[in-house]
């Protein structure tokens, strides 16, 4: 592994730090919940590529993505904190400490095929456009650049109806929950124009979403989630008992959610 280079990292807030078995099974989840659409959508992957992902988390696509590269090809994993990654033991895959903000691009070494990123920019508040447009220096010219973010905001209850749902919309108030904390609640959707603004090209976006029950993985993954982000932001105990209602709901299996939208954007770096 190439050594810290990082800085402090106040625009990240899920930071492991100090809940280190918590934050890894909460990715654990993630990975089982996000990996089997993300495989399906970097399906054009080709062997001997050179692909870069960033934020890479516990790593499960960056291992995906050196398989699919194979022997000849090389994958770089980053993140700004590589606890997890450094238990990877791949031939074919490098894991650099390095944040997208800040750190030079030059420690990451020769352009790039792909350079991926997965539920990282939504977290990089204000300054999403700034680490795109860092991802595309990383590209060789025609290199792809795909990212997976959601709108966070959406992942609301559907039944009005259920026992649950108006006091879990008091608290959620239509996705206003992140809004109220600083964070953008439809920041997906604005992908393809600041992909755009970024400068590239052949821009796609795919958008899904799916409705779930109370006790599902999904819902299981959201409550520490939410508990998370509510304590990183000060939380009072008005807050704790926001969340201690919207958790009662989402381990009751007649309570039914839209999820977040996913959006999943694709674009390419000028020949
Ligand atoms: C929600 S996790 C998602 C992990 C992984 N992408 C996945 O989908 O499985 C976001 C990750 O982004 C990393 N991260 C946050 N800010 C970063 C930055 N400036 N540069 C690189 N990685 C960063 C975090 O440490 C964390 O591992």
């Amino acid at each position: 592994m190439v050594e810290p280079t990082s800085s402090q990292h106040p625009d990240y807030r899920l930071a492991a730090a100090g809940r280190e078995s918590a934050e890894d099974e909460r990715l654990d989840l993630l990975e089982q919940i996000y990996d089997p659409s993300s495989r399906r959508r970097r399906s054009f992957v080709q062997p001997r590529w050179r692909c870069l992902e960033v934020g890479a988390g516990r790593g499960s696509m960056a291992v995906w993505l050196a398989e699919q590269v194979g022997p000849t090809g090389r994958v770089v994993a980053t993140d700004i904190d590589t606890r997890y990654l450094t238990r990877l033991d791949v031939p074919n895959l490098e894991v650099i400490r390095h944040s997208i903000l800040d750190d030079p691009l030059d420690l990451l070494g020769e352009p790039f095929d792909l350079v991926c990123s997965r539920l990282m920019l939504f977290h990089l508040k204000g300054v999403q456009e700034q680490a795109i447009r860092r991802m595309v220096e990383c590209l060789r010219p025609g290199g792809w650049l795909f990212d997976e973010d959601c709108d966070w905001g959406t992942a609301a209850p559907v039944d009005p109806a259920h026992p649950c749902y108006d006091d879990y919309q008091r608290v959620w108030r239509d996705g206003d929950w992140w809004t109220s904390r600083g964070y953008d609640k439809v920041f997906g959707q604005k992908l393809p124009a600041l992909f755009e603004r970024c400068g590239l090209q052949e821009l796609r976006n795919e958008a899904s979403t799916e409705v779930v029950r109370g006790g599902s993985p999904w819902a299981r993954w959201w409550i520490p989630t939410l508990e998370v982000i509510n304590e990183l932001d000060g939380a009072d105990e008005a807050s704790r008992r926001g969340v201690e209602v919207m958790t009662a709901a989402l381990a009751d299996p007649t309570f039914w959610l839209e999820r977040e939208v996913l959006h999943a954007c694709w674009g390419r770096r000028a020949l």
